[in-house]
């Protein structure tokens, strides 16, 4: 609870940096069901339709916190999830950067760095802070 209240109050602060005349924003929820669902199952526990056909098994994404050690690693989800490259990215899992251009809200690192970052993406990483499982 204490993540996902954290988390709004970001996404408030966020919000009043995005630029207007973007059309309406989809709530984190919105980008999730369009985009994740069909691997990681409709309440992120790693068992959508399209899990079967993959090699690897997608992550039950209500226990990132808990895999972490009880802390939302929210940089490394949103890192995870653009599809930034480096050690560790994966190999079945899409990247979303590009799909998800547009209103760029500022998105605060653990270490203070902001970075302009695309509001559907944010909204997407707070969603799923939203759904992590007291460990
Ligand atoms: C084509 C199937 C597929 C889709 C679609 C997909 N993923 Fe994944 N995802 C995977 C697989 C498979 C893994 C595990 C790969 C690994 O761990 O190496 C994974 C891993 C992850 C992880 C890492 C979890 C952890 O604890 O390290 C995150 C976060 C994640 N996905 C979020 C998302 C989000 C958010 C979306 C939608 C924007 C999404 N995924 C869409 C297949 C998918």
């Amino acid at each position: 609870m204490r993540y996902f209240v954290s988390g709004v109050a970001a996404l408030l602060l966020a919000g009043c940096v995005q630029s207007p005349g973007d059309g309406a924003p989809r709530s984190g929820k919105a980008v999730y069901l369009e985009n994740c669902a069909a691997c990681h199952g409709p309440t992120g526990a790693g068992d959508g339709p399209a899990a079967d056909g993959l090699a690897q098994s997608p992550s039950n994404l209500r226990l990132i916190a808990e895999r972490a050690g009880g802390s939302f690693p929210a940089d490394d989800v949103l890192a995870k999830i653009h599809g930034y490259t480096g050690p560790g990215h994966f190999g079945d899992m899409p990247e979303f950067g590009s799909e998800m251009d547009g209103a760029k809200v500022i998105w605060t690192t653990a270490e203070g760095d902001r970075i302009p970052t695309a509001a559907g993406l944010v909204r997407l990483v707070r969603y799923l802070e939203s759904l992590q499982e007291a460990g």
